[in-house]
């Protein structure tokens, strides 16, 4: 078989254990051959004259060349004018649908086995638009903006991933019960989708966020894929991690609107273990294995997954935030012994 061509990815290792999550990930990649090299970036925000917090011009470019990349967490700072950098690298790349596989691992025990679900989160608008204004003393309004064209993308998005990855269902989750127009239009644009003739195999349902929620708890086994605008899709990826196993193993993947994709752990920059060599690589190393299916680097990315799942299973190099004793470099050796 032909050996995949070399694809250059922007890596932006990111603040506090970012760069051991990072180094680990490199390691691991290079074990696996991975057909990948490294567009090392750093991302330390730079203030606008306006006040406005921007990424670096160098980063901005590094991504728009390569079209992909893998990014570890980043802090934001506190202070007047700094917005989020990771709404900002959203902004910047329009990278409107956040995508985040939950999967039981075996080795790990959780409350709930066999959860294989995915949520994807509209990213870009919804109740985080940034529209906020005080009406009169003592009154603030937020508005919460829905759109045709995010929503069908999103909707478009949702269906495509469906089918391409042999998921067998779609749940839109709204609360069109109360608002109607704006979650109502949401859902009649997943419908629109949903009817498709390509979209005819996928079993397409609609549920209220708070039914969901119930349900998520008490039969995870029922969800496949799930679109959902913003903030419903912030609150219950974080749930969903938390049914797996945590923020220490989910992966996730921001798909932009002109090709472009970035793919990053979910959890922050854990500044109570940043340089002591605790931390767990498993996200952004699973998220690498998204990046690497996106790519159609599919033999790799399967080869690395399933060392990791090995180790996981085997349970002698478990990280603490898991349970085990091993250092983030001795799990990293372990994954890397299994790949050669
Ligand atoms: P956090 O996710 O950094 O930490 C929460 C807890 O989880 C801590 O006890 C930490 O040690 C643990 N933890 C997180 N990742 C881990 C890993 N890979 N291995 C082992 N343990 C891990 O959340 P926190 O403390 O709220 O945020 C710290 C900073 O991270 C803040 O500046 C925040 O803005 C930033 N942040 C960045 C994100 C991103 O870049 N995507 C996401 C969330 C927070």
């Amino acid at each position: 078989m032909a050996a995949a061509a070399r694809r250059t990815v922007t890596l932006i290792p990111g603040d506090g254990i970012g760069r051991e999550i990072s180094g680990a990930v490199q390691k691991i990649f290079s074990a696996a051959n991975a057909p990948v090299e490294w567009d090392v970036q750093d991302v330390t925000p730079v203030q606008l004259p306006d006040g406005r917090t921007a990424i670096p011009q160098s980063v901005v470019d590094s991504v728009n060349k390569n079209r992909i990349g893998l990014k570890g967490p980043l802090m934001t700072p506190i202070g007047k004018g700094f917005v989020s950098l990771n709404l900002t690298l959203r902004r910047t790349f329009d990278l409107y649908a956040n995508v985040r596989p939950c999967r039981s691992l075996e080795g790990y025990k959780t409350p709930f086995d066999n959860v294989n679900l995915v949520t994807i989160r509209e990213n870009t608008e919804g109740e985080y638009s940034g529209i906020e204004h005080e009406v009169t003393k003592g009154v603030f309004q937020s508005v919460k903006l829905i759109t045709k064209k995010a929503s069908m993308r999103v909707a478009e998005f949702a269906f495509d991933y469906a089918r391409s990855n042999g998921r067998r269902g779609v749940t839109a989750v709204h609360k069109s019960t109360i608002m109607r127009r704006s979650d109502g239009l949401f859902l009649q644009c997943c419908r629109e989708v949903a009817e498709r003739p390509e979209n005819s195999g996928i079993d397409y349902r609609e549920m209220n966020i708070d039914t969901t929620c119930l349900r998520m708890i008490m039969e995870p086994k029922e969800f496949d894929v799930m679109v959902m605008p913003n903030l419903y899709g912030d609150i219950l990826s974080d749930l969903c991690a938390g049914l797996v196993g945590g923020l220490g193993l989910t992966p996730s993947g921001n798909i932009g609107a002109n090709g472009v994709a970035v793919f990053e752990a979910v959890h922050g920059t854990a500044p109570d273990i940043a340089g002591k060599d605790l931390a767990n690589p498993t996200a952004l190393l699973l998220s690498g294995v998204m990046m690497l299916k996106h790519m159609e680097m599919v033999d790799v990315a399967q080869k690395i997954e399933s060392a990791v799942y090995e180790v996981i299973r085997d349970g002698q190099h478990l990280t603490r935030d898991l349970g085990g004793q091993a250092r983030c470099s001795d799990y990293t050796a372990a994954v890397c012994e299994r790949l050669r």
